[in-house]
């Protein structure tokens, strides 16, 4: 299949970049490069040994998009571009709007003019708020986002069913990530947050590498079985695998598939920083802070349903996802 990659340039578009043409897709990727650098899609290209069409082009440009789209005839689309910090949303509320929501707008509005009605859309387990069941199966409620970036999660799934409601033509599929970590095993690729990283697994890689002092674990009095958060810790390139398997799903069934992209297994933050320690024989400093704001006790999912409807399960366990977001800190101490 011929495929769109808005945000291919990130984190999780790389990675599934690699996977896509493993499995015999053709890729073209949209991408402004706010949050990346070209350097991934060269050492992408290094992986495949395939160049991979590129554009900058922001998903808010209409005419930029609509090039793109009469340059290529496109199966379907996987749809990465946004804007992702929490705390940043906070601070700048109308920005993430007008990003997320705004430019998927326009992306479906010229995916639907030029006949492309399948899209796999990023979404996030930040849509559960603080889950009223563990483990969180899809049929969990939605909860309350405390914060623009996980409102414009919850708003976009909205967006899309009502378009689908209306419109039965569209294809598409939610893939609800909880917490990627990792790296592509080769160390070529990762994670290259800017600036101070604020999710957990890039501060640990940073603190082990000397470039930060110690890691603050933020609460250690949560209802937990040692006191500090639970989450559900995902390897990049499992969750990129299950980009593959949702575009079998699309073509086979029509309609709106929802699917929690996690493993189903809980760790806390000491469990991280020890299985780092243990796995990288490095040293992680670290002591107890006051809680962050906004953060929750547990979050871990049930990924049963897209074992059952996408085929998808995760094969990465704990001591790969850090053995390899080390691999990729200490090969590229200072990103691409
Ligand atoms: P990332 O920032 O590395 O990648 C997002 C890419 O989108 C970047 O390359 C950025 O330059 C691009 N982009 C942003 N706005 C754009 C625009 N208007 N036009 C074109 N390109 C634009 O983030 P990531 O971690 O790879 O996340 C990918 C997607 O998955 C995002 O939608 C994110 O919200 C979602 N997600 C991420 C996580 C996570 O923990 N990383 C968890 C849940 C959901
Ligand atoms: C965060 C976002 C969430 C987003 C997810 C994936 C918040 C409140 N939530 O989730 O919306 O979907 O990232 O990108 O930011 N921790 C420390 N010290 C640190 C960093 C984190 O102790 O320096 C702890 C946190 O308190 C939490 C765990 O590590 O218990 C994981 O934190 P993080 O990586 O930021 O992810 P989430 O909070 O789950």
């Amino acid at each position: 299949m011929k495929i769109l990659v808005t945000g291919g340039a990130g984190f999780i578009g790389s990675h599934t970049l690699v996977e896509l043409n493993a499995a015999g897709h053709d890729t073209v990727v949209v991408d402004n490069l706010s949050n990346s650098n070209r350097k991934s899609l060269e050492r992408v290209a290094e992986l495949t040994g395939k160049e991979i069409p590129f554009y900058e082009v922001d998903i808010r440009d209409r005419k930029g998009l609509n090039r793109v789209m009469e340059a290529h005839h496109f199966d379907a689309c996987i749809h990465f571009a946004g804007l992702k910090a929490v705390g940043e949303s906070v601070e700048k509320p109308w920005e993430y709007y007008e990003n997320n929501i705004g430019g998927t707008l326009t992306l479906l509005d010229v995916m639907r003019h030029h006949g492309c009605k399948n899209i796999i859309f990023s979404s996030s387990a930040t849509v559960y708020g603080d889950p009223a069941i563990i483990p969180i199966t899809e049929e969990c409620p939605k909860g309350h986002c405390t914060n623009p970036y996980g409102q414009t999660k919850s708003m976009l799934e909205e967006i899309m069913m009502d378009m689908q409601k209306a419109d039965k033509e569209w294809n598409i599929v939610l893939l609800r990530y909880f917490n990627p970590i990792g790296a592509h095993p080769s160390g070529r690729i990762g994670e290259n947050p800017n600036g101070i990283p604020n999710n957990l697994m890039p501060y640990i890689t940073q603190v082990a590498i000397g470039k930060r002092k110690e890691l603050g674990v933020f609460g250690n009095d949560y209802p937990t079985p040692d006191g500090t958060g639970v989450r559900d810790y995902i390897h990049v390139c499992d969750l990129a695998a299950a980009h593959v398997c949702a575009l079998k799903a699309i073509i086979r069934q029509s309609g709106i598939g929802i699917y929690n992209i996690g493993t189903g297994h809980g760790y806390s933050v000491l469990d991280m920083v020890k299985a780092f320690i243990r796995v990288n024989g490095v040293d992680v400093p670290y002591s107890i802070k006051p809680r962050r704001a906004g953060d929750i006790a547990t979050c871990y999912c049930n990924p049963a349903k897209a074992k059952a409807e996408l085929g998808w399960e995760a094969i990465y366990g704990l001591e790969e996802m850090v053995r390899d977001s080390w691999n990729w800190q200490k090969n590229n101490p200072n990103g691409y």
